[in-house]
């Protein structure tokens, strides 16, 4: 018998499969903070000292990183490359650290599928606090690399957007986004509503970006306490899917309320829909419903019924998703009585 050739590439399969070594390379360089280190070239000899490790090893580690296109190597000194420089430098804007490590955490919860899928329930194992400073923070390097900019590029057109006086962004987190409408509509006066841990990292990001004369925030549990009214817009990006189709009710029903008449809810959330869906959503949707998280993801079209049977009309959706942040915007309007 001939040796048979495969008629299909295996280098999906292989990827998939030896993803882990490149992400733990990746996860242990951020630890070491090795690019923020090489903001000034230096050699294998010089990285080991400063961080104390192995210089034989190290010098593999910072070839690997070569290898991985994350560093770039001259006369033996390492240097960032680009990608790098602009994610993984600790004083960039556009730092990924906190995500990155957020992903690293839930390394140890994969492997826990197997059983999950037999029924069995997982706790959350590992992961830290849901709402610590590291996550608000991860979630504002998740937004800083893309989807926040694709997002404000859609919402700065809407002409209820553009003649809005008054925005909640209700469970706002970093608040970056009533920072970003602020900044395009100059009549906007936003107010950033989260839990008082929270509030206190937002508080730091208005400052950052001088906006207090503008965004202020409001502490507080939406499920509990009141928000407000009188809003022209309400914004909720990923922060009202903690709630199940069974109680999502309740802070429908609190928005709806909060708004002026001819006022809009713009919610951003991770969505099913069917044709465009990632690997990223269906990974995602999939680990949330195995591993024990408090999150979901609903269908569009069940959010939008929702929302339809919680009196609001003019219901649109516009897609801003890529394959990497699969969400869907809906827009919905109070209309005037
Ligand atoms: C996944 S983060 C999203 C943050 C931000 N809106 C964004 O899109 O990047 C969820 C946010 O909802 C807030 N949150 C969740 N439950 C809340 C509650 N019951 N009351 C107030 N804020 C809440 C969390 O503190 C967190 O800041």
């Amino acid at each position: 018998m001939n040796i048979p050739e495969p008629q299909i590439d295996a280098k999906l399969i292989d990827e998939m499969a030896k993803g882990y070594q490149a992400a733990q390379v990746l996860f242990t360089a951020v630890d070491y903070d090795i690019f923020t280190l090489l903001e000034q070239p230096k050699t294998a000899k010089v990285v080991s000292e400063e961080i104390g490790t192995d210089f034989e090893l190290t010098n593999k580690f910072l070839n690997a990183l070569v290898a991985l296109k994350l560093l770039s190597e001259t006369d033996g000194k390492y240097a960032n490359t680009t990608l790098a420089g602009t994610y993984l430098v600790k004083d960039s804007p556009f730092y990924q650290g906190n995500l990155i490590n957020m992903y690293g955490q839930s390394y140890n919860e994969w492997p826990k599928l197997g059983l999950a899928l037999k029924g069995e329930p997982q706790k959350p194992g590992e992961m830290k606090n849901t709402f610590d400073k590291a996550f608000i923070l991860s979630m504002a390097e998740a937004n800083m690399r893309g989807p926040l900019h694709r997002l404000v590029k859609k919402i700065r057109d809407i002409p209820e957007f553009k003649t809005a006086k008054k925005l909640l962004d209700l469970g706002g987190g970093h608040g970056l986004h009533a920072i970003a409408f602020a900044q395009l509509n100059p009549n906007l006066k936003a107010v950033v509503f989260d839990l008082p841990p929270v509030v206190e990292v937002t508080k730091e990001f208005i400052s950052q970006y001088e906006m207090e004369e503008r965004v202020k925030v409001m502490a507080g549990d939406f499920d509990k306490d009141d928000f407000g009214n009188g809003y022209d817009v309400i914004f909720v990006s990923h922060s009202i899917f903690y709630h199940t189709k069974e109680t999502i009710h309740e802070p429908l029903d609190k928005i709806y309320e909060a708004l002026n008449e001819g006022g809009i809810l713009i919610s951003n959330h991770w969505m099913h829909d069917d044709g465009k869906n990632s690997s990223t959503l269906a990974l995602w949707d999939l680990w949330l419903s195995t591993l024990g998280h408090p999150h979901n993801v609903y269908p569009a079209k069940d959010f939008v019924d929702l929302l339809k049977e919680k009196r609001f009309s003019d219901v649109r959706m516009l897609n801003i998703s890529t394959s990497e942040d699969p969400s869907t915007i809906v827009i919905a309007k109070k209309e005037v009585q």
